[in-house]
């Protein structure tokens, strides 16, 4: 079975450029079938030039964030999804469209979590003046950045870093993080497997 991926984009979309890149020749039974925005995000052109749907749910069409999340939810729905990824979706899903996807939505985050949660993470961590950040992917929940933490790593801060040098460097990091949590998510390891890795 090839898992079913949606991916939520709000941005200019590199790490689901990466995504569509490395996912066909990574041998993990997986694939993009759409990308969502709640604007007309220029990331949508990496889906569109690869033939691929998209749907666009902007907040400010909806009289509440719960209708909003409604709405979001009614477009995924018909691409039967098997996980949703959130690439740089910068939107707090509200706890309706959460429950709704249960434990199927991932969320990619720069930093090292819980450390600097919310959506200035790269600029907090260059403010707090730490020696790391990091890169985490985590299983949404209906708070901020707070769900159980899937995959994370550290990447160093160098003295001369801007905020815009150490965002594409973490994103490196990011972007290979994500992948192999697609991979750990589609092929849970089999019960033989697991047996043969028991000390
Ligand atoms: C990524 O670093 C992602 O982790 C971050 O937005 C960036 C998207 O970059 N997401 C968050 O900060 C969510 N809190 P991209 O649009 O170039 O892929």
């Amino acid at each position: 079975m090839v898992a079913r991926l949606v991916v939520l984009i709000s941005g200019g979309g590199s790490n689901l450029e990466a995504l569509l890149e490395s996912l066909p020749s990574s041998g993990i039974p997986a694939k993009v079938v759409a990308v969502g925005s709640d604007t007309t995000a220029p990331g949508l052109a990496h889906a569109l030039s690869r033939g691929l749907e998209t749907v666009v749910v902007p907040t400010d069409a909806y009289e509440s964030r719960e209708a909003w999340g409604v709405a979001l939810a009614e477009a995924i729905e018909p691409f039967e999804p098997d996980w949703i990824i959130l690439s740089g979706f910068m939107k707090l899903l509200p706890p309706g469209f959460v429950q709704h996807f249960s434990h199927m939505v991932i969320n990619t985050h720069p930093a090292f979590l819980p450390e600097f949660p919310g959506a200035t993470a790269v600029k907090d961590a260059l403010a707090a003046g730490v020696a790391h950040t990091g890169a985490s992917v985590i299983l949404i929940d209906e708070g901020v950045d707070s769900g159980p933490i899937l995959a994370q790593e550290r990447v160093p801060i160098n003295p001369a870093d801007t905020e815009g040098v150490l965002h594409e460097r973490i994103k490196v990091v990011e972007r290979a993080l994500l992948l192999d949590v697609i991979g750990s998510l589609v092929r849970p390891v089999s019960p033989d497997q697991e047996g043969r890795e028991r000390p």
